[in-house]
């Protein structure tokens, strides 16, 4: 079996004038970079005991790095059922290692799916790409606090399921997951029993309902303790191709005054109001700061930059419109592009930070219809998709507010 990359044939030695210990450093830099950037064609070792399957990438290891040469585990991955759990290489294995961050080890994408790259953007991203290789310090205290809140609509399949499973795996914290009809929402309320209902709680919400919408924030104030750190917008629509629903539209004479409205109703409308729900609860550090503010705690506990996320696709992008088509779904995106940066300049001051995300062709029921002409690479299982967007949340600072990024952390133009 081949071995994949060699990691000393491909690291120059470093200048003989710099210190061992960065000397160790920079090398270990260029290895690091040199296995993400191949990470995708990396062997894998596939071992599986019952409902079990671990999933490893390998590479050779260089004697400098390791006490002595060999194969090494990057990362492996175990899969069973809907649930994932990542594993970092063993304790011995970490003990040879001279740097800190483990960041890198837990971006590896599912299974051996490799993606196609990510197309570029026609036009000029004016927001700088998110670098998926740090976490920031914000995303930190977020995953790791128990108290911390996480909402995503849209929660009962496809993406949003995925967000949910995901969340609940990869950080401590509440999850309140929002669909139409959480009572015959069968996976979510296995994954209540597993995790428990203080930990994942199955909220009602209807986007196009404002009715809805108000008992939803409710109960959600009531279960998160007024508090809400990530607020997943994931539910949307696109149409079934034509077959029961006029979208999406591929010709102005295909344009339905209710569908339209529909779609606006759900991709945007929805989103931007149940935002409006949810933004008491975000993150709001000057109001804690505020020394006349009654209410105000003046030894603020550390709270990290919350963040609203909103999914959108790179069809409502205008400069890279280069087909045409899809009217009101891409109209819906665009505005939700817009909905985006404004939220960004308001929240700035409450330290929320806002992003709208291009998932890439994602295996879901809302991708069906459109799947056949796909080519191999670019239709993605959406646990992949899912782990590179929080990724990008847990990489993205205050500069990357407003943005729209495809799933790779790549700035798209508007
Ligand atoms: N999949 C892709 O290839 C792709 C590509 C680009 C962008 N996106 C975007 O990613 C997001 C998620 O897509 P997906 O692929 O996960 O779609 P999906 O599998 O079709 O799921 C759509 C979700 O939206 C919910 N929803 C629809 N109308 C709603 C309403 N009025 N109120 C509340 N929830 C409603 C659905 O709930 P019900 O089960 O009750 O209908 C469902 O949970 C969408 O915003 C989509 O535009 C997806």
């Amino acid at each position: 079996m081949s071995l994949g990359i060699e990691l000393n044939k491909n690291i120059p030695e470093t200048s003989s004038s710099t210190s061992d210990e960065t000397n160790h450093m920079n090398q270990h830099n260029q290895r690091k970079e040199l296995i993400d950037a191949n990470y995708h064609t990396l062997p894998r070792l596939q071992v599986s005991a019952g409902r079990y399957i671990m999933n490893a990438a390998m590479v050779r290891y260089p004697a400098l790095l390791w006490k002595r040469p060999g194969l090494a585990l990057t990362t492996a991955t175990l899969v069973r059922g809907l649930t994932t759990v990542r594993v970092l290489p063993t304790t011995s294995v970490q003990q040879h290692r001279r740097v800190t961050s483990t960041r890198w080890l837990s971006t590896s994408p599912v299974e051996s799916f490799v993606p196609a790259p990510p197309p570029g953007t026609a036009g000029t991203p004016i927001f700088s790409d998110v670098d998926l290789t740090s976490t920031s310090a914000d995303a930190e205290l977020r995953n790791t606090d128990p108290n911390a809140v996480v909402c995503v609509t849209g929660a009962n399949r496809g993406i949003g399921l995925q967000v949910v499973q995901q969340m609940l795996e990869r950080t401590k914290g509440k999850i309140v997951a929002c669909c139409r009809q959480p009572q015959t929402a069968k996976v979510l309320q296995d994954l209540q029993k597993d995790y428990g209902s203080d930990r994942l709680a199955l909220v009602a919400l209807d986007l196009q309902d404002d009715e809805s919408m108000k008992k939803a924030a409710k109960e959600i104030t009531q279960f998160s303790n007024g508090r809400l750190d990530a607020l997943w917008n994931v539910a949307g629509i696109l149409g079934d191709g034509g077959k029961t629903t006029p979208g999406p539209e591929r010709s102005i004479s295909q344009m339905d005054r209710s569908w339209f409205e529909q779609t606006m109703a759900v991709n945007v409308i929805g989103p931007v109001l149940w935002t409006k729900e949810m933004a008491p609860l975000l993150w709001h550090r000057t109001k804690r700061k505020r020394k006349t503010d009654k209410d105000a705690v003046t030894e603020a506990p550390p709270r990290p930059a919350a963040v609203v996320v909103n999914l959108s696709a790179r069809v409502g992008s205008i400069s890279d419109n280069g087909l045409g088509g899809w009217y009101s779904y891409r109209m819906s995106k665009t505005a939700l592009n817009q909905a985006t940066r404004t939220m960004a300049h308001e929240f700035k001051r409450q330290e929320t930070y806002c992003i709208a995300l291009h998932p890439g062709t994602t295996n879901t029921d809302l991708s069906k219809p459109f799947q056949a002409n796909v080519k191999e690479g670019s239709l993605f299982p959406v646990e992949f998709t899912v782990s590179q967007l929080i990724n990008i949340v847990d990489s993205m600072t205050a500069e990357h507010s407003g943005g729209l990024y495809d799933w790779s952390g790549k700035a798209l133009s508007f």
